[in-house]
């Protein structure tokens, strides 16, 4: 069965916005869900500007004419609203499965809040549960992150699109999604990741989301940090 589409968690993300803001647009089914709301208020009058954190998102806010900025000009973002793989009990998170993890963790950081919207099927008892995590590298640096990943316990493999080429992010690298199981100490493996060179990101979100949005079915839940 398929899961129930993403609009009721998208209105009640809705909620954290203001009049004036900047907010970071993330990517994905459950970020666009948000984008396509925030594109039906800003028709009727919401003045706000949005930084994508993907190509994809970018091309949907102009169709849908939410203005856009940089983060270059804008600074400071007030919210990002993003999608998410896997979300902890403390409201930890695995993201990357839509290959933009990268530009998604650099808007939230550059963000005073994150709000994470995902269905209940996302929520896991302990981040790792769904056996990936996905790790941003550039081309040049493939061999050595292998080497690195498999030492750590999380062996990874390039991933590819369905033709079987590999998958280039905006930025132009590869995803190695690593095999990993239950992450004892996320943040530990995120710093043991990150120090191996050529490794630009990893899809943990550790300590990041302010508030969790879930939808589970037609009801939807927040939870905030
Ligand atoms: C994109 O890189 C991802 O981090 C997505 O935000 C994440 O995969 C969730 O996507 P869905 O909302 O499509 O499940």
């Amino acid at each position: 069965m398929s899961e129930p589409a993403p609009e009721a968690s998208a209105q009640a993300a809705l909620k954290f916005v203001a009049d004036g803001q900047t907010l970071g647009l993330g990517t994905g089914r459950a970020a666009e869900a948000f984008v396509r709301a925030l594109g039906a208020r800003v028709a009727d009058g919401l003045q706000v500007r949005g930084v994508p954190t993907s190509e994809r998102t970018e091309a949907l806010a102009r169709e849908l004419g939410i203005p856009l900025t940089t983060l270059a000009e804008a600074g400071r973002l007030d919210v990002t609203f993003d999608g998410a793989d896997e979300v902890d009990p403390a409201l930890d998170v695995i993201k990357g499965y839509g290959a933009a993890l990268v530009r998604e963790k650099i808007v939230a950081a550059s963000s005073d809040q994150l709000v994470i919207l995902v269905g209940a099927e996302k929520l896991v008892p302990h981040l790792g549960a769904r056996g990936r995590l996905p790790v941003e590298v550039i081309p040049f640096a493939e061999t050595l992150a292998h080497a690195r990943l498999a030492e750590l316990g999380c062996p990874a493999e390039r991933r590819s699109d369905p033709s079987g080429a590999p998958v280039i992010t905006d930025n132009g690298n590869l995803v190695l999604d690593a095999r990993v199981s239950k992450i004892a100490e996320p943040g530990d493996l995120d710093r043991r990741i990150l120090s191996v060179p050529g490794v630009l990101g990893t899809g943990l979100f550790v300590g990041m989301a302010d508030a969790v949005v879930i939808q589970d079915g037609e009801d939807v839940e927040v939870r905030q940090r």
